[in-house]
């Protein structure tokens, strides 16, 4: 993808790979985007394609062991995250860059009440606030992300509030230091379907307020079609395709998001031209040669170079898209999806 001079986060050939018998499994393989300020990138792709991956590593909190960082950079104001000093990094992490996890009920320790975790947050970067000012300082955080009667309730233990509740919470923690960058990985895949539109909109309001640049992670297009200006499709560890919201909507680029977008409720009209992806992604150990993507694509019809070559990422309709697809051009023109989708235009 381009670069932005001015990115709020530029990730620059990030890869990571895990040991594996017989040799290493490479987890994220070149993985380069940018956020722009106050910008929502979607990071989507099913499950095991390296989106949790390449969070973790971004914000060095990747177990390594047994994870390794094998190349790249991670900027942030001007900072390469991967290679500032561990102190360095729990100084910029909650300040600069802060993440909001899929299960804030394994980020929340169970042993405590929710306000002594808020107030730990608030200490973090404010350790000259006392004890009453930093609980005021709490409970006007967990206000403001619509914890209703805040100095009360918050006074009770992580599993005695709701999972929506919950994840206000660690969304409150987050945002208590205004980062530059938020990383919400899953945000809303524990949580019931009404209780995700709220956690959503509430993202969405403090993006509106604060101008956070967010990165959002989802195995679901739905989430991504709410919340993002631009979309970063993984598979298999690599970046396949990278569009605007509306563009990647209204004709994907890539056989794959093709077949994310026909797995897409609500798409009954348009779909008969895509094809549903059969099967799942690969066992990393043992990657398809070339496009990790042949054997599921429905393009490949026994086509060699699919399986002989690799293909890399290059621009298609202009500098802004791109996409890792031999074929992209046969799926010009198959689908107009704008219609039956609720994206942001
Ligand atoms: N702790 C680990 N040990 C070994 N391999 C791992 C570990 N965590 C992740 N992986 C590998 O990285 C891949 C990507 O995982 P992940 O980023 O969690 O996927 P996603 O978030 O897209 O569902 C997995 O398919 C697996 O091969
Ligand atoms: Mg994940």
């Amino acid at each position: 993808m381009t670069t932005a001079a001015g990115a709020a986060l530029s990730i620059r050939h990030l890869s990571v790979r895990f040991p594996a018998p017989g040799g290493a499994v490479v987890a994220v393989d070149d993985v380069s985007f940018d956020v722009g300020p106050g910008e929502t990138v979607g990071v989507v792709g099913e499950s095991g394609c390296g989106k949790t991956v390449t969070a973790l590593a971004v914000l060095g909190l990747l177990p390594t062991p047994p994870g390794e960082v094998t190349g790249g950079q991670v900027l942030v104001g001007g900072r390469d995250l991967l290679t500032i000093g561990a102190r360095e990094l729990r100084r910029l992490r909650g300040k600069e860059v802060a993440m909001v996890f899929q299960d804030p009920m394994t980020a929340l320790h169970p042993a405590y009440p929710v306000l002594d975790q808020v107030v730990e947050a608030v200490w973090a970067h404010e350790p000259e606030l006392g004890p009453v000012a930093a609980r005021a300082r709490a409970v006007e955080a967990l206000d403001l992300v619509g914890v209703p009667d805040a100095s009360r309730r918050a006074r009770a233990y992580p599993h005695e509030w709701s999972g929506g509740m919950r994840q206000r919470a660690m969304i409150a923690m987050a945002v208590l230091h205004r980062p530059r960058v938020l990383i919400a990985d899953e945000p809303t895949t524990a949580l019931d379907v009404t209780v995700q539109a709220q956690v959503l909109e509430l993202l969405r309001g403090i993006q509106r307020e604060h101008h956070i640049a967010i990165v959002v992670i989802s195995h679901d297009l739905g989430v991504i079609a709410e919340m993002a200006d631009r979309v970063v499709v993984m598979y298999a560890g690599r970046i396949v395709e990278a569009a605007e919201v509306s563009e990647l909507f209204a004709q994907p680029r890539h056989p794959y998001t093709a077949g994310l977008l026909a797995s897409l409720p609500r798409l009954d009209v348009a779909r008969e031209r895509l094809v549903p992806i059969v099967g799942s992604p690969p066992n990393l150990a043992a990657k398809p040669p070339g496009c990790a993507f042949h054997p599921r694509c429905p393009l490949r019809a026994g086509r060699h170079r699919c399986v002989d070559d690799v293909p890399e990422l290059r621009p298609v309709d202009g500098a802004e898209r791109v996409t890792a697809c031999h074929y992209a051009g046969e799926l010009a023109g198959s689908t107009r999806l704008e219609a039956e989708v609720d994206v942001p235009s």
